[in-house]
């Protein structure tokens, strides 16, 4: 009995090992959105920002998609942003928009620990999912 008390209190200690899901085990030197990023978004976003956006979430965005057909007329989400609210990127136009247009928008979210809401204590991405997240962006979000 006492041994099971002990094994929980190291779990809740141990990084993510008591809720929510493990870091990943290691950052890819080229991530990709279908092979590395989706599995992420779903993992820690898409309960939200799936289709259709839900509990809340905007809806001039979804993350369970690479671009949004409709948004054609904006082909081009990394280029030119205005500032929006609190000083985060956001896309030109008025979307809607995919992942790839919001991707530093959602960068900086991440690295500000505001999502997922459950970063607050403490589920949020591990150390190498942000690394993932920061590489991606920073190789222009490939597909
Ligand atoms: C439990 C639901 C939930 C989850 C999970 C979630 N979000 Fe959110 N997200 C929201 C809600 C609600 C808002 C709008 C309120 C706000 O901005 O805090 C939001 C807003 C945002 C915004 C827009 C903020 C702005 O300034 O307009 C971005 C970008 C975002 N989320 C990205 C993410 C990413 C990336 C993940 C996963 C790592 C994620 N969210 C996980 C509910 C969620």
């Amino acid at each position: 009995m006492r041994r099971r008390w002990l094994a929980c209190g190291l779990a809740l200690v141990g990084w993510g090992c008591a809720f929510g899901v493990d870091d990943i085990p290691e950052v890819p030197e080229n991530p990709t959105f279908h092979r590395d990023i989706l599995p992420l978004y779903q993992d820690h976003c898409l309960l939200c920002h799936g289709d259709p956006p839900s509990r809340g979430a905007p809806t001039y965005f979804r993350l369970d998609v690479y671009e949004i057909p409709e948004a054609e007329a904006h082909p081009d989400g990394l280029g030119e942003r205005r500032q929006h609210h609190a000083g985060h990127a956001h896309p030109e136009g008025e979307g809607p928009f995919g992942a790839k247009a919001m991707s530093l928008h959602c960068l900086q979210v991440v690295e500000e620990g505001l999502m997922p809401p459950a970063a607050k204590w403490g589920d949020g991405l591990g150390p190498n999912a942000r690394k993932m997240l920061r590489r991606w962006v920073e190789q222009g979000s490939p597909p």
